[in-house]
């Protein structure tokens, strides 16, 4: 093995391992972000998917793919559609969160305006319904269908629960479930689906996906507050945006009159002023709310590595236990 290979991340493995089917879903995805009609979308389109970006979710569907023996054309398809739904929704999210980076680049809300993003978004969101009928498997596209539906939902109740400090873990918990898992669990139930598997294996493939969906959002959130530039994103946005993220919700619980004002003053009322994203670190380590947020990270990804042991034993399958410890180690 070379020294290269050692220390190859397991998304990175996964991509060299599934490097002829990458290629096809990246040519899918340049073919179907142009527009002939108004030249505003390949513009922004290109703008996003130049960056690059993870490519987790078709790693997810491909490998699925792969783990369940599909010798089919439509994992390609279906993994085109998952990256087109993600850059869709980053689109609409970077507006409503008002945020300025993504992919370490400016964002296209700010290069363009709002109206582009929202606008070029839908057309993501239509050409990947395009895409998925493409498949002819009704199936995938109520599953893909009601992932679209779900993050809406999650986008929607994060936006309702934000500043509202009596936010609950268990709201927090439909939230990431919603916005993130959803697509996590769709991508990798239904390379589980074209391949015509067992429903307990369909099963196992969505669990997985739900649980690493769950602990990618959480460290995420963690990210947003001990993060570095490697995340491609500003750090700090979370409270900036005033939003009811774990490592809040636990800092919030365990805090003292003071430490209630300042929540009260900074997220409830959102009077913020320099030095307030510090202090708001300083308690969050003081209650060892960050570290608390870790573990819960962590029994996800364990959650995560159990539902594969319903599965056939594979090299596959032993990459995508890998990559639910990476999604905890991750810093981007
Ligand atoms: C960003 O997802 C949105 C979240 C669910 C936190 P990724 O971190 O997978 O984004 P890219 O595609 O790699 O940029
Ligand atoms: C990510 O939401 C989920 C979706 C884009 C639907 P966030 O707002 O938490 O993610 P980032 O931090 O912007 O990537
Ligand atoms: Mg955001
Ligand atoms: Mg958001």
């Amino acid at each position: 093995m070379s020294l290269d290979t050692m220390c190859e991340k397991p998304h990175e493995r996964l991509a060299r391992l599934l490097a002829d089917e990458l290629v096809a879903v990246n040519g899918l995805i340049r073919e179907r972000m142009a527009s002939e009609h108004a030249p505003r979308i390949p513009e922004v389109t290109a703008h996003l998917v130049e960056a690059g970006g993870k490519r987790l979710r078709p790693l997810l569907t491909l490998a699925s793919a792969r783990l369940c023996g599909y010798d089919g054309p439509y994992h390609v398809h279906l993994a085109a559609t998952v990256e087109f739904i993600h850059t869709a929704t980053l689109l609409h999210d970077d507006v409503v969160d008002e945020s300025s980076k993504r992919r370490g680049r400016p964002t296209a809300n700010l290069l363009w305006d709002n109206k582009s993003s929202v606008l070029v978004g839908d057309y993501l969101f239509a050409r990947s319904f395009q895409l998925m009928t493409e498949t002819g498997n009704l199936r995938v596209l109520r599953i893909l269908s009601d992932a679209a539906a779900t993050i809406a939902e999650g986008e929607v109740l994060q936006m309702t629960a934000a500043q509202d400090l009596s936010t609950t873990e268990a709201t927090y918990l439909q939230v990431v479930r919603g916005k993130t898992a959803a697509l996590f669990s769709a991508a990798t139930e239904v390379g589980g689906v074209i391949a015509d598997r067992p429903e307990a294996e369909i099963r196992a493939l969505f669990d997985y996906g739900d649980a690493l969906g769950i602990a990618f959002q959480i460290v995420d959130d963690l990210l947003d507050y001990g993060g570095s530039d490697a995340t491609g994103k500003n750090i700090g946005d979370d409270f900036r945006e005033r939003k009811l993220t774990l490592p809040v919700i636990k800092a919030v619980a365990a805090a003292d009159d003071d430490e209630r004002t300042f929540w009260d003053r900074t997220i409830a009322r959102g009077k913020q002023q320099e030095g307030d994203l510090d202090h708001a670190l300083t308690l969050l380590r003081a209650h060892g709310a960050l570290e608390q947020t870790r573990v819960e990270a962590l029994e996800w990804v364990s959650r995560a590595k159990a539902a594969m042991g319903a599965l056939p034993e594979s090299e596959m399958r032993d990459l995508l236990v890998d990559l639910a410890d990476y999604v905890v180690e991750r810093v981007n």
